[in-house]
């Protein structure tokens, strides 16, 4: 079994908490066996509280269904002072967030000084337009500062952000709005992302058609083309903005109130809002991301991910700016001007740590080394990855090409209900083994458990919980605290279920293998295929709808729809065409079926059940694992849909 040592340009010189296998191993057995006081040490010197907290966890697994988990209960704070004021006071001059814009020419460095002035400003815009604490606010934007200026400026006045990721559509920005019932949307007027626009202010105009919930929409001017204007609700980020005082004095906050919503989907219903609040959130968000990446003062960290997703508000925006230091925002897309846009970047800015999706380093590869080894990437020390599982492949190629061998690579396993990484190796303790996401953590307890419901001692593969509360986790669903009990605490009574399948090796390191649940990853975005179902069945055409996932060269997987029509209805490339632009309206743009198989029905149990085993084992190209079929109703069914079965060209 291939297994990498720590590079020794990796491991020398480490600052880090953890910066040895040793000092390792002493974290995770104090964080195991006494939590709260570990905790409690990291929160009272990583954070800048009003009132440092004395109360570590109150709650545990078995009471979660009657009161969320609360860390640090009594402890008081503003999340912006810790990411901001102290940095300004300390190093105004050093960059906070580096932006490279669509253009690669494009380049903003926005200074620790600087951002607390825009923060603040932008604050005394949102509290002009009538933002108080705890009111929700709908961000949906490309990735511009502005971005995260206005993800901060809700933190300052202690008001909860929902940042919405630009590709969804009106359809889906609207169902947030409801959900969280936001007072104010936040937008631009459009994105830009590889010499493409996108319309934004447009979608948003749309999502809000005849809704009243919303009382104003803040619009940053990205490309100045002509937008939509309704002047009783819209404002202009420019003009509010520049209009505000730069002083505005951060509202006090109990580290147990929520900081935001994000909207994940899992194996049933609409997307929910899972919720994190402020200090357990960023007292873990802080820990994780110089403990992995090893952070060094003079690091120039980069993190390509969007901040619509959890990887953007982790770490790109709040554990990056928690811990002072420069943090790159990237507006554009790999491939443009062309496949070597990262590491020309890499070299343009000193890029020190750089983080992205195992789908990104595949499609990278598949055009070829020379876009990588045209720059030196000489500033490179360490490489990560997340989202999905890495293939070996891609893992060696980030490893040999990008990283010159001289790098370490950190595959962090973690998740929206994590806040944080959970499973991943220390950039300058842990060896790797390509496509392993190594060990836990310092404050996760992974557990293994059979089909049977026992737990795995030792080597074995099974079903990943986690046993212990750790500060990062996600605390409820918005408004529905039931669904997150059903969802995440019910399976194993007394742990956390993770919805993936994990091997444990050996050596106690973790393979990801993967959702177990009806959730598909498709480069990297979580989609629960009951969403596809219900918005394919939506059709007039379509009566029935089973949507898998499949393995995808490049996407890590792909999205298989068994359709059955209503009668009278005809199969057609110009149907699937109409299905595709529904799926578009109805979730977004990355909502998209890669294979389209017509099916005269779907195979059932005698109870009606849709066995989606079968489903699956016919879309991933394994018709002959199909095991048990002795319950269908209807075994032609079977045969048929075998007969039909789609392959990639
Ligand atoms: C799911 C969480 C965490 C931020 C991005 C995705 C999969 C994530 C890995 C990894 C194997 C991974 C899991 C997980 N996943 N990272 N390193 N190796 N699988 O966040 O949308 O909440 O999705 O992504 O299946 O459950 P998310």
């Amino acid at each position: 079994m291939d297994r990498f040592e720590v590079p020794a340009r990796v491991s020398d010189g480490s600052s880090s908490p953890v910066p040895t296998m040793a000092a390792y191993r002493k974290a995770f057995m104090d964080a195991t066996n006494d939590p709260d006081a570990f905790w409690l040490k990291v929160a009272t010197e990583r954070l800048a509280w009003r009132t440092p907290p004395t109360i570590g966890l109150e709650g545990s697994y078995h009471t979660i269904a009657e009161s969320p988990l609360r860390w640090f209960g009594d402890g008081r704070l503003n999340i912006t002072e810790s990411c901001i004021d102290r940095h300004a006071d300390a190093q105004p001059d050093k960059v906070a967030l580096l932006w490279e814009g669509d253009d690669p020419a494009d380049v903003r460095k926005i200074t620790y000084g600087e951002l607390k002035r825009e923060v603040s400003k932008a604050a005394n815009a949102l509290r002009e337009l009538g933002l108080k604490k705890g009111e929700r606010v709908i961000i949906y934007m490309g990735m511009v500062p502005e971005a995260a200026f206005a993800m901060l400026a809700c933190a300052r006045l202690g008001a909860i952000h929902s940042v919405v990721f630009g590709g969804f559509s009106a359809e889906a920005v609207r169902d947030r709005v409801r959900d969280c019932g936001a007072e104010i949307v936040i937008t631009q007027d459009f994105g830009l992302r590889g010499s493409r626009t996108i319309a934004l202010k447009d979608v948003v105009d749309r999502a809000l058609e005849g809704e009243h919930g919303v009382n104003k929409v803040l619009v940053f001017q990205r490309t100045g083309g002509d937008v939509g204007w309704s002047p009783d609700r819209d404002v202009w980020w420019h003009e509010a903005v520049a209009a505000a005082s730069d002083d505005c004095p951060a509202v006090e906050c109990s580290a147990e109130d929520p900081l935001f919503i994000l909207y994940t989907s899992g194996s049933t219903g609409k997307p929910k809002g899972v919720v994190h609040t402020c200090g357990g959130y960023l007292a873990y968000t802080s820990y994780t991301h110089e403990v992995v990446f090893d952070l060094r003062p003079d690091d120039v960290y980069a993190c390509v991910a969007d901040v619509g997703w959890i990887t953007g508000h982790s770490y790109i925006v709040y554990g990056p700016l928690a811990n002072g230091c420069t943090s790159l925002m990237f507006e554009s897309v790999p491939t443009y001007p062309d496949a070597g846009r990262y590491w020309d970047m890499v070299d343009r800015h000193g890029i020190t740590i750089f983080y992205t999706a195992p789908t990104a380093i595949r499609a990278l590869a598949a055009q070829g080394d020379s876009f990588v080894t045209r720059s030196s990437r000489r500033s490179l020390r360490v490489l990560g990855t997340v989202g999905e599982p890495i293939n070996p492949d891609a893992w060696r190629w980030y490893y040999d090409v990008v990283g010159n061998g001289q790098c370490n690579i950190v595959d962090t396993w973690w998740q929206t209900e994590t806040g944080g990484m959970a499973i991943a190796p220390i950039a300058p303790a842990t060896a790797t083994k390509p496509g392993s996401a190594t060990l836990p953590l310092p404050g996760i307890v992974p557990v293994l458990m059979d089909d049977k419901d026992r737990i795995i001692r030792g080597p074995g593969e099974g079903r990943l919980c986690l046993a212990q509360p750790w500060p990062g986790q996600a605390r409820t669903v918005w408004n529905d605290h039931a669904r997150f009990v059903a969802t995440y605490f019910t399976h194993y009574v007394g742990y956390y279920f993770t919805g993936d399948g994990c091997r444990r090796d050996n050596d106690g390191y973790h393979w990801i293998t993967g959702r177990v649940d009806d959730v598909i990853n498709v480069s990297g975005h979580r989609m629960g295929t009951a969403e596809f179902e219900s918005v394919l069945v939506s059709a007039e055409a379509v009566a029935e709808a089973g949507v898998v996932g499949f393995p995808h060269p490049i996407k890590g997987q792909g999205v298989y729809a068994y359709i059955v029509l209503q009668p009278g209805q005809a199969a057609s490339t110009e149907l699937e065409t109409a299905l595709q632009k529904i799926l578009r309206a109805q979730i977004g743009a990355h909502a998209k079926v890669d294979l389209f198989q017509f099916v005269p029905g779907l195979p059932k149990t005698r109870s009606g059940k849709v066995m989606r085993r079968i489903l699956r084992k016919v879309a991933e190209g394994e018709p002959e694992k199909l095991g048990d079929i002795s319950t269908l109703a209807d075994p032609g069914v079977v045969e048929a849909i075998k007969a039909g079965a789609k392959r990639l060209a």
